[in-house]
């Protein structure tokens, strides 16, 4: 672990890092990501391990290339309820249409924290985006650990939070009720929980953060959703705080890659009447601990 925090703080010669907020964030520059080596790679690493989440702009990926680069960071992960593109199993498409009004993503998650094993990484490309909407929001669940008091600190490491697929894949969730998108195939879940801690331990870093995805959170282990739903609102409301996010603006060509274990995020649902398409491959994870 103390090589890859080391790793996270050496300086980089093959690639341009701006930083995006004074949290988190950076901007990447100077690379071409269908056309790196080893060093680069090893530099992109460093700097998601650094900054939590990363941004490009100007890309010119497709789904190919896209998995291909995504590949150099791990396992690909195969969504289990979203139909991937045909010939890339995966990679998906998040697709609103403009009659759709139910948007991929919205509300505050953590890729797939409904599953024993979460999404290391995300990389989310902008394939068709509108003038201005559908920006994407990030929260650092690490920036807002630091910031807790000892004493809540102490409790939360003594909780685990139940998460379910029922609130986003279910056939009473809100997706299939308002209608899923026709630009998108995806399959109601069988309802599955698992449970994961409230704060988490990132395994490359040593970091340590809060782990939270209230949409898919059902409650605290041991509690009933009500007893639960006060303490895991007033830590998200806490965690989203402007100090501990930022927001990204998509253009065509944009690919943002982000940290699953100390970051979470929101596809904000303010457009209407217009196409945005956007291009997503996912890293395996681990278990959290
Ligand atoms: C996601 O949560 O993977 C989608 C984010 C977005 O479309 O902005």
């Amino acid at each position: 672990m103390q090589e890859q925090a080391d790793r996270a703080n050496e300086p980089f010669r093959t690639i341009t890092a701006t930083p995006f907020t004074g949290l988190f964030g950076a901007e990447i520059s100077g690379v071409d990501l269908n056309n790196i080596d080893e060093q680069t790679t090893r530099e992109i690493r460093a700097a998601l391990l650094r900054y939590h989440v990363i941004f490009f702009r100007d890309q010119d990926l497709s789904p190919e290339t896209q998995a291909a680069f995504a590949r150099r960071f791990g396992d690909l992960n195969r969504h289990p309820y979203v139909k991937p593109m045909d010939g890339h199993p995966d990679v998906f498409r998040i697709v609103k249409q403009p009659q759709d009004t139910h948007h991929f993503g919205e509300g505050w998650h953590t890729d797939l924290s409904y599953t024993e094993t979460p999404a290391m990484g995300t990389l989310l490309y902008g394939v068709e985006v509108p003038e201005a909407g559908g920006d994407t929001a990030f929260c650092s669940l690490a920036g807002a650990y630091d910031a807790l008091s000892d004493g809540l600190k102490d409790m939360l490491s003594g909780l685990k939070a139940v998460y379910t697929n029922a609130n986003t894949y279910s056939k009473e969730s809100r997706r299939f009720q308002v209608g899923v998108s026709k630009g998108m195939d995806v399959q109601a879940a069988v309802v599955k929980e698992v449970e994961h801690p409230m704060i988490r331990t990132h395994p490359e870093t040593g970091l340590k953060s809060l782990y939270l995805s209230p949409l898919h959170f059902t409650r605290f282990a041991g509690m009933s959703p009500e007893q639960s739903k006060p303490l895991y609102d007033t830590v998200v409301a806490h965690a989203t705080q402007p100090e501990y996010t930022c927001r990204f603006r998509w253009q065509n060509g944009s690919l943002a890659f982000w940290d699953n274990r100390c970051t979470m995020h929101y596809a904000i649902n303010d457009l209407t009447g217009v196409t945005r398409i956007m291009q997503r491959v996912t890293i395996e994870g681990d278990r959290p601990f």
